[in-house]
């Protein structure tokens, strides 16, 4: 099935602006807490890097409630029995590109990847290097402890990496085997569907309540580096 046809089409909303502002800015965030990593720059900055990750993640966790339709969990994410069941019409080939929002599985590896930032961005907190760095809770805990976070700092990036050439990978098999283009409704919020298909605008996701709850969420994180 592909949703190049001739017929009429009809843009359909998929997903709000501030969650396609959270997915962009989170791109550039984690892409530049590795870059400091790499690139050896001042660890303030790769700091920096994280909070703004920390503040994006508190932002989708409450979005995943209030947001718009296609971003709340309740209607995304699915038990064991409708996970294989996508997988069984995605093997017999039936998969539909006229549906929007994140299919099961993709809601499996966004979830993952969701949990797997907020984990990094979280033990980062309490992390420390060679150089008298540390994280705004390092004092908190014992160093045993701290100790532990390193390690898992440091090994939990392998996941996210993994995760994230998995995601690329996966949007890509969709964009060229399933001539499903997911990239779009990401940039512009709406998908081009055949009008015959009946496909509803998703509703919500209010802009003024996204930038509320991102100002509340920053406001959180910087209590949190510079309070406790
Ligand atoms: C560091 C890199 C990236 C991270 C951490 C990331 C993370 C995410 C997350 C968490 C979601 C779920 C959105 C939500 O409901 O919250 C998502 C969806 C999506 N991402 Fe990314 N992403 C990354 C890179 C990219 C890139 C490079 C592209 C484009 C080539 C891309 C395209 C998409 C698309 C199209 C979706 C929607 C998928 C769907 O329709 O189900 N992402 N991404
Ligand atoms: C999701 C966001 C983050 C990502 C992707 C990330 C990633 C990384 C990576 C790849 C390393 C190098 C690990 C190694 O190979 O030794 C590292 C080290 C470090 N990170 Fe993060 N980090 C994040 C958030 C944070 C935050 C929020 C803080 C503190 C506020 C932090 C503090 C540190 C410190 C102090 C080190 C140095 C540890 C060492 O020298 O081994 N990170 N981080």
């Amino acid at each position: 099935m592909s949703t190049e046809n001739t017929g009429p089409t009809r843009k359909v909303k998929v997903w709000d602006l501030p969650l396609r502002l959270f997915h962009w800015l989170l791109l550039i965030a984690v892409a530049a807490a590795f870059t400091t990593i790499w690139t050896k720059s001042d660890r303030n900055l790769h700091m920096l890097a994280g909070y703004s990750v920390l503040a994006l993640l508190l932002f989708r966790l409450v979005w995943g409630f209030i947001g718009g339709f296609h971003a709340r969990f309740f209607n995304f994410v699915k038990g064991p029995a409708g996970i294989l069941t996508y997988l069984g019409t995605l093997r017999a080939g039936m998969h539909d590109p006229t549906r929007t929002g994140h299919n099961a599985l993709g809601a499996l590896s966004v979830l993952a990847l969701l949990l797997s930032l907020l984990f990094q961005a979280v033990s980062g907190l309490f992390n420390y290097d060679d150089d008298l760095n540390e994280g705004p809770l390092r004092k908190l805990i014992s160093e045993s402890l701290a100790d532990k976070l390193h390690e898992a700092h440091e090994i939990n990036q392998w996941i996210i990496l993994g995760l994230v050439a998995l995601h690329i990978l996966a949007i890509l098999f969709y964009r060229f085997i399933k001539k499903d283009d997911l990239i779009t409704p990401m940039i512009t919020g709406s998908k081009a569907l055949p009008a015959e298909a009946g496909v509803e605008d998703a509703r919500g996701g209010h802009v003024l309540l996204g930038a509320v709850v991102l100002a509340i969420a920053v406001g959180v994180v910087w209590y949190v580096v510079k309070k406790l």
